[in-house]
């Protein structure tokens, strides 16, 4: 984490995604994904399919964009890989393991591995911005002055310093937006889903924090972002998986991981 923040602070608020910093990609040659679904649909209760036969795999390491209309199926396709929903149907692989037959009491620690924004935030009210930054990795046992340090850094980078003894409810909608994308980074997950992490902040924020992201992938993690943003999507340049009524595809070929 340290590392993450160190970095970043050598990045100007203006710098290009041609920047070398942020086109090395890690090596994956011979490894399979950190997620990979085969045929999946999915379905709330009794209800229609809201995903259908959906097949992609992440590679270690890569960085997609989710675009799609509204109601297309993002935030559900994201439930699924943060594992709170299960398929009614197909194979999801998780880090190497075979979803259906992963143990209940498994799942909290290979969620533990995962990093989520969540489209509506989930800050914890009775938490201070900066307790809620803190919380992942007082669960990983970091110490008091780690977690000083590493959480510091992070507010001060998403623009949060002065909030940091806020609770959530006094702070504006892009507040807590930053606040939920620091709380999914500061343990440096394997991966990382946003859903939605720039719907309410300004475009140079949306830079900023696409910058964040983006020092973390560069670091390894495997990251999926769900955004509406064109303008990100022109200006970082990664593949796109696109949902149409619950149907993926895929636009514009992955990038050889080749290191
Ligand atoms: N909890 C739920 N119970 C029942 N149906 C749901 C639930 N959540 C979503 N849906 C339905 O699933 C479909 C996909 O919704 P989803 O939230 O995944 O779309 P989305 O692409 O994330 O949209 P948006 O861009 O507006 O966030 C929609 O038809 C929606 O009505
Ligand atoms: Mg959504």
């Amino acid at each position: 984490m340290a590392r993450l923040c160190q970095d970043l602070r050598r990045v100007p608020l203006c710098a290009g995604s041609q920047d070398p910093r942020f086109t090395c990609l890690i090596m994956v040659n011979g490894t399979t994904g950190v997620i990979r679904f085969e045929n999946v649909g999915m379905r709330y209760g009794t209800g229609p399919e809201v995903l259908r036969d959906v097949t992609f795999e992440l590679p270690p390491g890569s960085f997609h964009f989710l675009t799609g209309a509204s109601g297309a199926g993002k935030s559900s396709l994201m439930r699924l890989m943060y594992l709170a929903h299960r398929p009614s149907r197909g194979l999801i692989d998780i880090f190497n393991r075979d979803l259906s037959t992963i143990p209940r009491a498994d799942l909290p620690a290979l969620r533990r591995q995962i990093g989520v924004v969540y489209q509506d935030f989930r800050l914890l009210g009775h938490l201070t911005t900066f307790e809620n930054v803190a919380l992942p990795l007082k669960i990983k046992g970091a110490s008091e002055g780690m977690i000083r340090k590493h959480v510091g850094e992070l507010l001060a980078w998403v623009g949060l310093n002065d909030q940091a003894h806020a609770r959530p409810a006094t702070l504006s909608g892009g507040q807590q937006q930053r606040a939920a994308i620091a709380r999914a980074v500061v343990t440096r997950p394997q991966l990382l889903l946003a859903d939605e992490p720039t719907g309410n902040v300004d475009d140079a924020y949306a830079v900023r924090l696409l910058f964040l992201l983006q020092e973390l992938h560069r670091q390894g993690t495997t990251v999926v972002i769900a955004t509406h943003n064109r303008a990100l999507i022109e200006k970082f340049r990664h593949p796109v998986l696109h949902l149409e009524d619950g149907i993926l595809s895929r636009v514009g070929e992955d990038p050889v991981y080749d290191g």
